[in-house]
């Protein structure tokens, strides 16, 4: 099967291995044409220094790639996704399965990637929408090494279509019909671990790091009701997976930037130190403005809001939240 993937960083040519090894023909649309280049020509992976299958092919043009293959997945930053959607549905001239398997909520609409899809794309020009999301660092499945993710879709075949994709002898892929629950926690669990990385860097320690993971899980969850998604999924894959393998992890690039803020550099600098896509803060002040619409109480997502914002000092966020009303655990 031709699948087209737009984005080519870490994650999307992680996923083109995957489907390559699953005997598809993938073709990669980025925009840095040095990546093009090294997948082209060197077979190599853009982020690491690693082999990639010779079958996968990249280009710059997303003409070529909208038109390769019906079936599109999204890995590029959520902060152009509205703008790449739109790009592609005006160029598309058949209609499109969507695969989102990029995390984040836009912070300036509250809204999740299947929001988006279904605002910006014509009705004749989508076949559908799957999210695919769950605990899983490129670093290590780029190594074949064994991971498990969640093909979601209101859709139950188009969810088993994606499931049989992408499975195989070390991605093992289950379905689920909650999309927003899936979506939500693979983009709430980045926020959690840039606070997890702050507290690190500040030396706080294992206790505080796994309180605030704690704790943190009790927000995530409290989001992903209120946006519509079911307290099961958030401690699923897609949620508690994906925390405990962000939170703790030198692999997850938004613990390194809170680690990076933790230790005394402003968030631009920690941010602009990574080559690679930092999704944690946008989604900090996306679940900032949730929670002062539904009028939810998030002490961490808050306190880390006045951090990243710089409203607060690092030892204003600690007694931020030492100093709070003493109350039940639940
Ligand atoms: N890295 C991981 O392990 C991992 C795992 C699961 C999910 N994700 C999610 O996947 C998404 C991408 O992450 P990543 O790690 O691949 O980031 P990355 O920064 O390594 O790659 C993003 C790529 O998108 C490209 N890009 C930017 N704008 C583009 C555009 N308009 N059209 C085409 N390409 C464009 C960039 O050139 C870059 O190659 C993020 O939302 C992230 O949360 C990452």
């Amino acid at each position: 099967m031709n699948i087209s993937i737009i984005g080519g960083g870490a994650w999307g040519t992680t996923l083109a291995q995957v489907l390559a090894d699953n005997k598809n023909n993938v073709l990669i649309r980025d925009i840095n044409l040095d990546f093009v280049n090294k997948i082209n020509v060197w077979h190599f992976h853009p982020s690491f220094a690693v082999s990639i299958p010779e079958s996968i092919k990249a280009t710059s043009s997303l003409e070529e790639a909208v038109n390769y293959s019906d079936i599109i997945v999204l890995c590029v930053p959520t902060k152009v996704i509205r703008s790449v959607i739109s790009q592609i549905d005006k160029l598309a001239n058949s209609q499109k399965l969507y695969i989102n398997v990029s995390k984040g909520i836009e912070p300036e609409t509250g809204d999740l990637v299947s929001d988006i899809v279904k605002e910006v794309t014509s009705p004749n020009k989508i076949k559908g929408f799957v999210v695919l999301s769950g605990p899983s660092h490129a670093e290590e499945l780029i190594f074949r090494k064994f991971t498990t993710l969640v093909s979601a879709s209101t859709n139950k075949e188009l969810a088993k279509m994606i499931q049989e994709l992408f499975a195989n002898n070390y991605l093992r892929v289950y379905t689920s019909t909650d999309v927003r629950g899936v979506e939500v926690g693979g983009a709430v669990k980045n926020a959690i671990a840039v606070v997890s990385g702050i507290a690190s860097g500040l030396g706080l320690g294992e206790n505080a790091r796994a309180a605030l993971i704690c704790r943190g899980m009790k927000e995530l969850v409290q989001i992903i009701e209120t946006l519509g998604g079911k307290k099961e999924t958030a401690y699923g894959l897609s949620g508690l997976g994906d925390l405990i393998v962000t939170a703790s992890s030198m692999n997850s690039r938004n613990f390194k930037t809170g680690l990076k803020i933790g230790q005394g550099q402003s968030v631009v600098e920690a941010v602009n130190s990574s080559s690679q896509t930092v999704e944690g803060i946008r989604t900090i002040n996306a679940c900032y403005q949730i929670a002062k619409k539904y009028n939810l109480d998030l002490p961490i997502i808050n306190t880390s809001y006045e951090l990243v914002n710089n409203k607060i000092d690092l030892n204003g966020g600690v007694s931020m939240l030492l100093n709070r009303k003493l109350k039940p655990e639940n």
